[in-house]
């Protein structure tokens, strides 16, 4: 018989549930009986999210909201206390991705990295702490980090992977006497919208990898099954959604005594990016 606490009647905010990791983390959580407070700038494709949820028989809540508007992170906090009395988990995985050099990167795409992978997940750590902290109840934050972390010249984008990791270590220092749990999270490849933004010539590649024909429009989505299609595709070089999930799920059921500071999820023939 397994010890590990439930996690039935918990409740949970997921920033970024609209797609990719965020949506397997929060289909995760709703199918063990977590109310999850699902986040993201598109209706459409969280209720989606939540619809998967429900059809599940887990419970969710939907709420549109750029996270890089500090006030709309506490709304997400205050709907979760609202249904169940408390928040006992928050996973900062909202998060995009520019390519570009340092010599001659984009100062919006910057901008847009900063705000999103690292303000707001700070804005969103420190919204969490004071929750868990008024009720004084044991709470789990994840932090969706990145192996870039792991790599000194991973661009902008692993800098900001590299300050999540250090805020994540940080905030656990600040935690050590408060029952709150600290967990930054490094996934390899995973077949997702996060290259939504990289040149349309690779995102041709992965459409034509996938076998499923699709349009590629610039900065947008591409359609679930083709981003499933060239993961089928390349399944030793990426690891699924899913089991980023797996690795939140492990994190957030250990007992109190047990803390779990970071975990590293590689694809089984690793891509070094
Ligand atoms: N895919 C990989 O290979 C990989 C590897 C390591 C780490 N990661 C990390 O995993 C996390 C999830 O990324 P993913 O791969 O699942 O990519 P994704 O499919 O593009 O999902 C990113 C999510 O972030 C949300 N988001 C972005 N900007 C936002 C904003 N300003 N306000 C609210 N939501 C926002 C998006 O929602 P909307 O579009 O609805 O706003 C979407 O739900 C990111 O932190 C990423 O850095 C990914």
């Amino acid at each position: 018989m397994s010890n590990e606490p439930g996690l039935r009647g918990k409740s949970a905010v997921v920033t970024g549930a609209s797609s990719g990791i965020g949506r397997a983390i929060a289909e995760r959580l709703g199918a063990e009986g977590v109310f999850v407070v699902l986040t993201g700038r598109e209706q459409l494709a969280l209720e989606e999210s939540a619809a998967r949820i429900t059809a599940a028989g887990g419970k969710a809540a939907v709420i549109v909201a750029d996270i890089r508007d500090a006030d709309s992170v506490q709304k997400l906090v205050d709907s979760a206390v609202n249904e169940t009395g408390q928040l006992d988990i928050f996973v900062n995985n909202a998060g995009v991705s520019f390519l570009g050099t340092v010599a001659e990167g984009d100062v919006e795409d910057w901008r847009l990295m900063l705000e999103t992978n690292v303000l707001a997940l700070l804005v969103g750590c420190r919204a969490a702490v004071r929750a868990m902290r008024a009720k004084g109840n044991h709470g789990n934050i994840v932090n969706i980090s990145s192996v870039a972390a792991l790599n000194p010249d991973s661009g902008v984008y692993g800098a900001t992977k590299h300050a999540v990791n250090v805020i994540t270590n940080t905030l656990r220092q600040e935690l050590l006497e408060d029952p709150i749990q600290v967990t930054s999270i490094m996934p390899g490849l995973v077949a997702t919208n996060i290259g939504r933004n990289v040149d349309p010539a690779i995102l041709e590649g992965v459409v034509a990898m996938s076998g499923i024909e699709a349009e590629v429009v610039p900065g947008e989505r591409l359609p679930d099954d083709v981003l499933e299609g060239a993961q089928e595709a390349l399944t030793d070089f990426m690891i699924k959604p899913d089991d980023v999930a797996d690795a939140v799920y492990f994190a957030v059921t250990r007992p109190g005594r047990v803390h779990i500071p970071e975990i590293v999820i590689r694809p089984n023939k690793d891509f070094d990016f």
